[in-house]
């Protein structure tokens, strides 16, 4: 086992083209500041990087399309959002941004070193160009017809019809997305990483060496690797970014996601810039080098992100640093599967997600019932569902009813009996041996959890805890012995207060917020871990301040309201989605007139077994009688289309679908939501009437 003397942790940097929402907070920034919190409070050497990602191919689209420049838009919302991350109690050491100079400079001498080295490979290939736009086109802004399953919407990069990724000179059709030109193939050149050169390091290095990173991320790694790496291009064509630091590279930028990631590395330089200013303004003779963070072996690196991140962290930036030499490896990157928000996947573009900047509107002051309910349902293991409905329900019956009821019964029987001061331990009976082993075996489990990133599990130990509280109050029952036997109830109360100033500790890294006003409610003023798990926390005599309110509970009305907001952005969405599929490229009358297209009319239908869309359906097609297989099952019963006329393509060549021969194809037309109807005669034409 390796002996690490601090760790360096990053988060992803989000792109600075929107305000971030639960997903983002769930998925990478609550984890890493728990995991942050936690090891400033053991007293470690810890920094936590964060900053905004502000280049890349979206950036330039968004500012083309609200016509302003892409540096104001990354302004924007790189404010925004750093605003959000300081609303939520994330504390980073430094919040930077990927437009700054030192980040500038920083990539381009990474990327010089490299060149340097003769790591990167150059290769010429011919591109999608946009002619009118005047630029080459991203994978992502090209669409076109997937050769794989027709679907006639799929983007350069996927299909999201039949899920299989593509390269955008693999599409049938293509159009620029920019302008719906049909776009021109162009040469190009560009600096590549060749990554199946580093195949056999990184399969020793992260199958071999790191089989305990989580099954998520070993799976995916694995994945990748057994497909067979490739040289990725790290420069694009394109003017903004960072500028590529070699000759005849005119016109090109970095890649963003070479970038991006050096820009963890530009931010630590940025802190200890920082940090060394400020102490000798203070004049305090105490100097930070950023190189200690990225270069020692004693330093422990840790990467936190969500799985679309994964082939990024493990893959091409450890090879990028490894190309480098100077740099330590990641020792974990811990990513988190998706979250998302009432059964339906989190999308900034369809408004479907609940905005950090939003949610304090309506929630003021509650930061840490969103921290609690986004870590107790975090998607370490699998994609988790976000639902108003449990948020209201952790708040009522977890933080109300079981953190806040015990802290408040405390408080308040404290209040009552003894004048709001903590009492004397008198006598020490089996039930309160029993309960002080209990807490002072919960810093451990705790802290194991953390250490091995499973922070719901940490998370539910910490309710334990306040359970534990609970159950030592209704078994001892002070309100009842009071009378008879004050010395008792001292002694009650005293184990009491004691476990509220544990949950103090203990909660720190997950509910920040909460555990700042217990500890003024209970007078402490410690915030080390290893205080943790005794019962001398507070000293008999102390006042404590017993007005305040730990949680409150959230009432229907709250959450109906939040229901209505989602379901009008549904509704919204629906009258909004009038992207009509762009037009297909032209074909001359002789292609049209090879189309046999035919009135008709179904005379039997029927479902085909085991499959959702398919009816099999008998056609008079006028010429003959024919089996046609169609996939209109989900918007057809069979038994109402007996005698529906159709508009048929008769001259199709026959395919098996499902073992049945298809002759033919009935045209529908398809709407937005992927609706069909029939595309049938104004006149009651006899079968067989020809289309032309
Ligand atoms: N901006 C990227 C995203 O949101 C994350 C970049 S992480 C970094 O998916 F490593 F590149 F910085
Ligand atoms: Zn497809």
């Amino acid at each position: 086992m390796k002996k690490f003397n601090r760790t360096t942790v990053t988060s992803a940097l989000p792109y600075a083209n929107g305000p971030v929402h639960i997903g983002h907070l769930a998925g990478v920034y609550i984890p890493a500041d728990i995991y942050v919190r936690y090891l400033r409070m053991k007293g470690e050497d810890v920094i936590f990087i964060g900053g905004s990602d502000e280049h890349g191919v979206p950036i330039t689209i968004k500012a083309k399309n609200e016509g302003v420049t892409p540096q104001e838009v990354v302004d924007k919302y790189h404010n925004i959002i750093k605003k959000s991350f300081e609303e939520f109690g994330i504390t980073f050491d430094v919040y930077s941004r990927t437009s700054n100079k030192i980040h500038h400079e920083t990539a381009s001498k990474f990327f010089q070193t490299l060149f340097n080295k003769g790591e990167f490979v150059v290769k010429t290939s011919a591109q999608l160009y946009d002619e009118v736009e005047k630029q080459f086109l991203a994978d992502r802004y090209v669409t076109g017809t997937c050769p794989h399953c027709n679907n006639d919407k799929a983007y350069g990069d996927q299909c999201e019809k039949c899920g299989t990724s593509l390269n955008a000179t693999d599409l049938i059709n293509p159009r620029s997305a920019l302008s719906g030109n049909v776009p021109i193939m162009k040469e190009t050149k560009h600096w590549y990483l060749p990554l199946d050169k580093y195949e056999d390091w990184l399969r020793k290095w992260i199958l071999e060496e790191h089989k305990e990173w989580k099954p998520n991320v070993y799976g995916q790694c694995k994945s990748w690797i057994d497909q067979g790496l490739q040289a990725r291009a790290v420069t694009r064509d394109l003017d903004w970014g960072v500028k590529v630091p070699v000759e005849d590279a005119e016109g090109k930028v970095l890649y963003v996601w070479f970038d991006a990631p050096i820009g963890y590395i530009s931010a630590t330089k940025e802190w200890a810039e920082n940090l060394n200013a400020a102490n000798k303004a203070q004049h305090i003779d105490k100097t930070v080098d950023w190189e200690t963070y990225w270069k020692k072996e004693d330093t422990r690196l840790i990467h936190f992100i969500g799985k679309d991140n994964i082939v990024f962290h493990c893959i091409i930036f450890p090879a990028m640093l490894h190309a480098e030499g100077s740099y330590i490896l990641p020792d974990n990157v811990p990513a988190n599967e998706f979250l998302n928000l009432e059964g339906d996947k989190i999308s900034t573009s369809r408004n479907w997600a609940v905005w950090l900047h939003e949610y304090l509107i309506d929630f003021k002051d509650k930061q840490d019932v969103l921290r609690y309910v986004l870590t107790a349902n975090a998607p370490e293991t699998k994609d988790n569902d976000f639902t108003w409905k449990d948020f209201q329900t952790k708040n009522n019956s977890e933080l109300v009813a079981i953190l806040g009821n015990f802290v408040n019964r405390s408080l308040i029987l404290t209040q009552k009996y003894f004048n709001g001061e903590v009492p004397t331990v008198t006598e020490i009976t089996e039930i309160d041996r029993q309960t002080i082993a209990d807490i002072a075996a919960f810093p451990e489990k705790i802290a194991a959890s953390l250490e091995l990133f499973k922070f719901r599990e940490a998370l539910s130990e910490v309710m334990n805890l306040a359970r534990v509280g609970n159950k030592y109050l209704a078994e001892s029952e002070p309100w009842k012995i009071f009378a008879s036997n004050p010395d008792r109830v001292k002694t009650i109360l005293n184990i009491s207060l004691q476990i509220c100033a544990n949950l103090a500790v203990v909660m720190e890294p997950f509910l920040p917020f909460t555990s700042s006003t217990l500890k003024k409610m209970l007078q402490m003023d410690s915030n080390t871990w290893d205080v943790a798990g005794s019962i001398d926390l507070l000293k008999a005599g102390t006042k404590l301040n017993t007005d305040a309110m730990l949680f409150e509970k959230i009432e229907d009305e709250a959450i109906t309201a939040q229901i209505e907001r989602l379901n009008s952005t549904k509704e919204q969405n629906k009258m909004t989605e009038t992207t009509i599929t762009p037009a297909k490229a032209d074909i001359t009358y002789e292609d049209f007139a090879k189309l046999d297209i035919r009135t008709g009319t179904i005379l039997a239908a029927e479902r085909v077994p085991k499959t959702d869309k398919l009816l099999k359906l008998t056609v008079d097609t006028g010429i003959d009688k024919r089996t046609v297989v169609s996939g209109i099952a989900a918007n057809y019963d069979p038994d109402k289309i007996i005698g529906q006329k159709v508009t048929i393509l008769v001259n199709l060549q026959p395919k098996m679908l499902r073992g049945i021969q298809s002759q033919g194809m009935i045209l529908m037309a398809e709407n937005n939501q992927g609706e069909l109807c029939f595309v049938h005669q104004e006149k009651d034409f006899e079968n067989g009437a020809l289309v032309k």
